[in-house]
């Protein structure tokens, strides 16, 4: 697990428990104390390369990776001071999300192909212009699910792509709209896991919007375009 301490990464530690893991790799920054003794707690900054090689040199047993740490700036690609915010969300969502997956291929090989989660969003797929960055990361972090199921098939490792709308975690606190529980998520990744399941689209938003990308300039956008008109004449009245 990365990104295991809190929100999305916290119930999947609890949802892998629950379901008679044996043992989980708790990942994080900072590593947290469980009240499980099968939880072992791994210092691991998905951006760091020497923590990253170590995890995986360390974690031989590992038949699931779930790849979950993420962050978001939210910050728009051209009105913002600069593009650091987007490189931070390449270098977490995107890169972070590689070097896990490329430094765990053969740890999972050597235990029988095991399974790959990356946790991604609806923002694969329709880019919100108050966090353009995030949006590319997650589109970025798709095509590498993507390319890695198939890279991966011949080792017998299943990659299993999770999209979502809003999840109910400390990430969009300020988000007012509808949100999933993450321990529903949790549910429906792990038995999909269990099945063989390649994607799994957890809430409406993110089935709606799968459903929608044939048309997607035409669904999908001029709703975010009103969204942003609105925020911007908001702004000026301030
Ligand atoms: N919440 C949503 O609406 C939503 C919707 C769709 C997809 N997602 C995705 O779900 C995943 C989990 O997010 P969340 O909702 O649980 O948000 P969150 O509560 O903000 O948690 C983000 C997690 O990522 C970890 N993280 C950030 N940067 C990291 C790094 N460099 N190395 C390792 N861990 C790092 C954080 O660790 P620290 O505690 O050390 O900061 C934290 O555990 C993310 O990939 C997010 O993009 C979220």
């Amino acid at each position: 697990m990365t990104g295991a301490g809190r929100g999305l990464g916290r119930s999947f530690v609890d949802g892998l428990l629950g379901r008679g893991a044996a043992k989980v790799y708790a990942g994080s920054r900072v590593p947290n104390s469980w009240d499980d003794d099968r939880v072992v707690p791994i210092e691991l900054d998905v951006t760091d390369p020497v923590q990253v090689r170590s995890a995986a040199e360390r974690c031989r047993d590992v038949d699931l990776l779930v790849n979950n740490a993420g962050i978001m700036r939210l910050t728009p690609l051209i009105g913002s001071d600069d593009d650091s915010a987007a490189r931070d969300e390449l270098e977490v969502n995107f890169f972070g999300t590689l070097a896990m997956c490329r430094a765990f291929a053969p740890v999972l090989a050597a235990n029988g192909g095991g399974a790959i989660v990356d946790v991604l969003s609806v923002a694969s797929w329709v880019a919100p212009p108050a966090s353009g960055g995030y949006g590319a990361s997650k589109s970025a972090a798709w095509a590498l699910t993507n390319a890695a199921r198939v890279e991966l098939r011949e080792q017998g490792t299943l990659v299993v792509a999770v999209h979502a709308g809003f999840i109910d975690t400390e990430m969009v606190t300020r988000v007012k709209a509808p949100k999933i529980s993450p321990a529903d998520v949790v549910a429906q990744v792990l038995d999909g896991v269990e099945s063989g399941a390649e994607e799994i689209l957890a809430d409406d938003e993110s089935r709606e919007t799968k459903a929608a990308l044939p048309r997607d300039l035409e669904v999908l956008y001029p709703r975010l375009q009103r969204l942003w008109d609105g925020r911007r004449r908001g702004r000026a009245r301030e």
